[in-house]
């Protein structure tokens, strides 16, 4: 017996090692038919003595009965996105906002990884075994899916060697390599079956089997590219010491993977991977830039779910071409019309799209688009899709010119186009079901008044049931009326009313911006209701008034009188005010504002934030910051190591804070 789990230990050793050299090193020494026989020797010895059979057997691969659903697993350290960047500049200013975040020049050390389309998994080893792994979920926690990764080949179900932490945490993207992917297809269709999509669409749909023989059968293959909890041991410093750390121990990296020097390696190595991704045997929508060192990486940190350390810097947008079956209007806040194209359905940029926009009837004209046209549309990540141009050649006879209508789609009203604009607008303001439905949506917004769970359904079925013509109308609404709408539990009708209730207190600065008067946007409501004391002033000041304050032009200027002159706009603000809404006074508002007309030079080095926080914090204060020391310039804020523009503000006369009467400044004991 001591000589048999000997042999077996042998003869899986031997597999595990020959498997590393043939996925990992991709160098393989032993024939595929040499390693059939190992294998199917080792299967032998298992059936004749299955009490020798352990988990992390190479023959152990498929789990035996299906789950009835996959169990839950917590993240202990959350699975990150990464911000997308599209243009060569958005990858420049990545590189210079961490250059400003860790306060150092000359250039940073990245790491450039393909960015494959797949999905993100995180797999756990305990003393060298795979105990679990899970997706991605919703990086908080996603679900249990150790069976189905165990079928993977590349996967190991034991580290290699015996120098390994206690526990780690490897991650990495599950992906169907595109000739799987394609003979999956091919079977698929032979049988009669449902073909997937693409490879990620296929790569998920295999994964989330709940009978881990299914995902066996399909071709799926991982590459490893970071790590999340690792306990009793220390790790190298860098993120490309540490792939290859974890590719000794038998996980798969990608082999494009390359370490760079600067920015301009990493747009180079981007032009170049761009160039051979066609030839590559799974799908990249991208290349990932990561900063090497983990020092620099902690101290740069994350913003919400993505790390300021890493960049995705995405390949263009497919472009797909399909046919334009008719062409609708939808009708905006403001009443502005958007032609919509209707299209043939398509599979363009990870999903099926049947409508695109044509943004506006100018546009319409500049790239001459008809009904009945071919086209090429775009879809970019979340971005609505929209019709890039049209195919000429061979143009369609039958196709036709695209009218702007006479009367609003939805309200039959006169629509009107100024001379000069691009936009034609429905003449009815609110008396228009559709604009009356944009602005209830734009008073709910988070920036406005902020009236939780009044989304856009709840809306809508409010406005077709006639519960709400004005704004003012949301305040009335009773209980009975909400619960007795479709899909509205008694407690979520309770919701509604508390939400609406909390809405009352708000600042006068939210109120004016909710209001939706045209062109008057977050910064010109903070001006306004820095200026003026009450609603009331805002019903008599004229044009001119208004254009002495700053950023306020003749246009918008317009906009606010005729919108507070608008008998209908005056009654529906007074009923609201009636309703019980309390702004805070508007010195609040100006205290948001404090800087406004103010503006500031930076110079030299500050400890405690970098150039481009400090410019955030001034701009959020209402200050300009400029590049340049002039005349009208009001403050120079100089850190250590200030240069001329410090002289020249001395030469000037104008003042100039340390960073310690900054920071008093910005916290406002000035
Ligand atoms: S690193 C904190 N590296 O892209 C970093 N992700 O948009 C998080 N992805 O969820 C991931 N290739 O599914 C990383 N070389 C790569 C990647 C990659 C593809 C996926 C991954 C992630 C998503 C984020």
């Amino acid at each position: 017996m001591k000589q048999i789990r000997l042999v077996v230990k042998q003869l899986r050793d031997s597999i595990n090692e020959h498997n590393y050299r043939y996925h990992v090193q991709a160098n393989p020494t032993i024939s595929d038919t040499e390693f059939d026989v190992l294998f199917k020797k080792l299967q032998e010895i298992e059936r004749a003595h299955p009490e020798l059979i352990t988990r992390d057997s190479p023959t152990q691969r498929v789990g035996a009965k299906p789950l009835k659903e996959f169990a839950e697993v917590r993240h202990d350290i959350p699975m990150l996105s990464l911000d997308n960047g599209f243009t060569d500049s958005d990858v420049l200013a990545f590189d210079q906002r961490v250059h400003d975040r860790l306060a150092i020049s000359g250039e940073i050390e990245y790491v450039c990884e393909p960015k494959l389309d797949g999905l993100a998994v995180s797999i756990r080893y305990e003393q060298g075994q795979l105990v679990c792994a899970a997706t991605r979920g919703d990086g908080m926690s996603g679900e249990d899916v150790t069976e189905n990764i165990r079928t993977i080949p590349t996967v190991p179900l034991h580290l290699r060697g015996n120098f390994f932490p206690a526990v780690l945490e490897v991650r990495g993207e599950v992906y169907m390599p595109k000739k799987g992917f394609l003979e999956l297809n091919t079977r698929a269709e032979a049988k009669g079956e449902k073909q997937f999509v693409n490879p990620r669409n296929a790569a998920a749909g295999s994964l989330r089997q709940l009978d881990s023989r299914i995902t066996a059968s399909r071709p799926l293959a991982i590459f490893f590219y970071g790590i999340g909890v690792v306990e009793g041991m220390t790790l190298p410093d860098t993120h490309y010491e540490t792939l290859l750390f974890i590719k000794e121990l038998g996980c798969l990296i990608n082999h494009e993977i390359q370490v760079v020097k600067g920015i301009n390696q990493c747009l180079a190595y981007y032009e170049k991977l761009g160039q051979r991704r066609i030839t590559l045997p799974y799908e990249i929508d991208g290349v990932v830039y990561k900063v090497n060192s983990f020092k620099q990486q902690t101290t740069l940190g994350f913003v919400s779910r993505a790390p300021r350390w890493a960049l995705a810097h995405k390949f263009p947008a497919e472009e797909i071409q399909t046919i334009i079956t008719d062409v609708e209007f939808q009708v905006g806040r403001t009443g502005a019309l958007t032609p919509v194209a209707r299209l043939r359905p398509v599979f363009v940029g990870g999903a099926t799209i049947s409508n695109a926009t044509l943004h506006n009837m100018d546009e319409v004209k500049r790239k001459d688009i008809h009904i009945g046209d071919r086209v090429l549309v775009r879809r970019a990540g979340d971005v609505i899709p929209e019709v890039v141009s049209v195919i000429t050649k061979n143009r369609p006879k039958n196709i036709k010119a695209i009218q702007l209508p006479i009367h609003c789609p939805v309200c039959h009203a006169k629509i009107e186009q100024i001379k000069g604009e691009a936009i034609a607008r429905c003449t009815s303001g609110l008396f228009c079901p559709a604009q009356r439905k944009e602005a209830i949506k734009h008073f709910a917004s988070r920036r406005a008044m902020d009236i939780e769970g009044l989304g856009d359904k709840l809306v809508d079925q409010l406005v077709d049931q006639h519960l709400v013509t004005t704004l003012a109308d949301l305040y009335s609404l009773t209980f009975t009326q909400l619960a007795g709408l479709e899909r509205m539990a008694e407690k979520s009708a309770q919701n509604m009313l508390d939400a609406l209730e909390k809405s009352k207190t708000s600042t006068f600065s939210r109120f004016l911006y909710s209001l939706g008067i045209r062109e008057v946007g977050e910064a010109t409501a903070k001006q306004l209701a820095m200026h003026f004391d009450h609603l009331s002033d805002l019903y008599k000041v004229t044009e001119e008034e208004l254009q002495t304050i700053p950023d306020i032009g003749p246009i918008v200027a317009k906009h606010i009188t005729s919108f507070f002159s608008d008998k209908h706009n005056r009654s529906v603000i007074d009923k609201l005010i009636a309703s019980g809404i309390v702004l805070q006074k508007n010195k609040k508002d100006r205290q948001l504002l404090p800087f406004i007309g103010k503006t500031f030079v930076l110079t030299g080095t500050l400890q405690s934030l970098t150039r481009l926080e400090a410019k955030e914090k001034l701009e959020n204060l209402g200050a300009k910051v400029a590049g340049s020391v002039s005349n009208k310039t009001h403050f120079v804020v100089a850190g250590e190591d200030a240069g001329s523009k410090l002289k020249k503000a001395e030469e000037l006369n104008i003042p100039i804070l340390n960073e310690s009467a900054f920071l008093a400044m910005l916290s406002g004991q000035y």
